[in-house]
């Protein structure tokens, strides 16, 4: 039986590679004139040409005062079906943009921001050189071409900035949008379509009287998480919806630097799903919340039938606990030396996301199909390392959220971080806050899973991690006492990994606070593709990923956006 997982690989890939080869060695690139942008390749026909551009804009975010100064990307379509960008007016957030498996698609992204910029297609499976890799930053008044072919199926992804240091602020300050992948397994199901299918951005924002928005860089917001006091939704505040009493499709996308959302309905209605990250599900999944951490998606079917016309329906956050080191949750109850942690939304509180108005009674809705699309549920059988699962550690040092002991680099990758193409692999997720405490650099588990660490790397020095100490800088930040070690800091990361979809193979909460769990457990869809999967405090996390198709340098980080930028984040080379 074949492993490999996507049917429509084409020639094109060959094509590609050669690209791939070229950026095998990052370092020495970068090390010569930095020059990376990437123009047209002839022999590429694209179906799909767009003009983007990243910009300094004012958009009117609310309905009285001052415009909103934001940055925003734009685009025209040059070529390809008219319907391949939705607009969104008067809005921060980009186009939506509508693509078939299939469609070779070709990017002109110029840069008129005054700092350097990416973009990183979140969801999308595409060759290093269009991934939106850091390395490919470009600067003020540059050019970058991507090229790429749609070998996603059905499904949603969000594109949005990805340089490096500057991604938190990016995002936050509008750059990001939805990709829609449409394909012919889905229209045989004749989910709800045109205005029956909605998107779902959700973010949070703060801003100051004059309508423009707060972005915070102190350390103790940084290292939590930018938290805003506003919710978004598509760009706008208080959402709402105006909706017929039938079914609709939302594509909920987490588009938050760092808020994990508990969606529900206010009357206690479960949710169903139809869809997790950028693929459909096998089967829809009914569930009484659902989590959605930054960079997650989920395909909601959404029904009003028989609901009254002149109704309303307001979808939440609900309430949860845990996902916040203890010291925060604590602060929270006693509502002491809360100045400091920036928002009027604590992580984890009861707050409304959109109103939905039922508008008008109509007699006809689409039936939720039972069975949606159907792909291989991988196991352990389908891996090559079942016994020695690429690890993926947090751990946290010198107020410095790490992945497998180490802070990014750009032309690093360590030698388990090199995977071979075509390979499934699985993968462990897990807080080694102990041996980030006890050793140097949180590499105690390695050498247990049989990985040599060759890299020569000054961070994993022998300092002591000591979180008390590591803890100078958040002064007057009282009762913290009686926590050791790591564990003090131990919060929630969503661990977002580029490249190909991923399945989910197990989750271990033994030592997640039960009660905490209880919160949350519910709310995770582990049955279909992700690209993005939250992992509690304690909890290990086992996913099996294909690495095939491309080969170079694919990214995996927190998608919290501030542990991102704090160098959160690791690469693996497959080749
Ligand atoms: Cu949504 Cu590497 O990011
Ligand atoms: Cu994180």
């Amino acid at each position: 039986m074949s492993k490999h997982i996507n049917s429509s690989r084409r020639q094109f890939l060959q094509h590609s590679m050669l690209g791939a080869a070229a950026a095998a060695f990052p370092g020495l690139l970068l090390a010569g004139n930095g020059k990376m942008n990437r123009t047209a390749t002839p022999g590429f026909i694209a179906d799909v040409e767009i003009e983007f551009a990243a910009q300094a804009a004012q958009v009117n975010i609310f309905n009285s005062g001052p415009a909103t100064q934001v940055q925003k990307f734009i685009a025209t379509l040059r070529k390809g079906p008219p319907n391949t960008l939705t607009q969104l007016p008067g809005n921060y957030l980009g186009p939506i943009l509508n693509f078939q498996q299939g469609q070779k698609v070709r990017v002109f992204f110029n840069n008129n921001l005054k700092e350097p910029s990416i973009i990183h297609w979140h969801g999308l499976h595409v060759p290093q050189h269009s991934d939106g890799h850091p390395m490919y930053s470009i600067n003020t008044g540059e050019q970058f071409v991507y090229e790429f072919e749609v070998l996603n199926r059905a499904g949603t992804s969000f594109y949005h900035s990805h340089s490096h240091n500057l991604t938190a602020e990016q995002v936050y300050r509008g750059l990001a949008g939805l990709i829609v992948v449409n394909d012919g397994d889905e229209a045989k199901l004749e989910l709800p379509g045109g205005e029956y299918d909605l998107p779902l951005v959700i973010q949070d924002r703060s801003f100051d009287s004059q309508n423009q928005l707060q972005y915070l860089h102190a350390m103790p917001e940084r290292i939590m998480g930018f938290l805003g006091s506003n919710i978004l939704v598509n760009g706008k505040p208080n959402a709402e919806f105006s909706v017929k009493s039938r079914a609709y499709r939302f594509r909920a996308a987490n588009g938050s630097n760092s808020r994990i959302y508990k969606l529900g309905w206010e009357d206690g209605t479960p949710l169903t799903a139809i869809g997790t990250d950028a693929g459909l599900l096998a089967k829809p999944e009914t569930r009484p919340y659902i989590m959605l951490a930054p960079g997650e998606r989920v395909d909601l079917w959404l029904d009003f039938s028989g609901r009254k016309a002149g109704s309303q329906l307001t979808l939440y956050s609900l309430p949860y606990s845990g996902v916040m080191p203890g010291m925060y949750d604590r602060m929270h109850k006693d509502g002491g030396g809360m100045g400091m942690m920036h928002s009027r939304l604590p992580q984890g509180g009861k707050f409304p996301i959109a109103v939905f108005k039922v508008s008008e009674k109509v007699s006809d809705s689409p039936k939720l199909p039972e069975k949606l699309v159907s792909f291989q549920r991988l196991t352990e059988r389908d891996v090559d390392n079942a016994a020695n699962p690429l690890p993926i550690a947090i751990s946290m040092q010198h107020m410095k959220p790490l992945l497998n002991g180490k802070s990014f680099a750009m032309d690093r990758v360590m030698d388990f971080e090199k995977v071979a193409l075509g390979s499934i692999k699985k993968i462990k997720i897990f807080h080694d806050h102990d041996s980030a405490g006890q050793h140097s650099g949180g590499m105690g588990m390695m050498g247990g899973m049989q990985h040599g660490d060759n890299e020569h790397n000054g961070e994993s020095g022998d300092h002591k991690m000591g979180g008390m100490g590591g803890m100078g800088g958040m002064g007057g930040m009282g009762g913290m006492g009686g926590m050791g070690g790591g564990m003090m800091m131990e919060m929630a990361h969503p661990i977002h990994l580029h490249g190909q979809q991923y399945q989910i193979l197990s989750r271990n909460a033994a030592k997640v606070k039960p009660a905490d769990y209880a919160t949350v457990k519910d709310g995770f869809i582990d049955s279909g593709w992700k690209d993005t999967v939250l992992v509690m405090p304690g909890e290990t996390v086992e996913i099996v990923k294909p690495f095939q198709d491309y080969k170079g340098l694919f990214l995996y980080h927190c998608h919290n956006l501030e542990h991102e930028d704090l160098g959160m984040m690791r690469q693996f080379y497959i080749g």
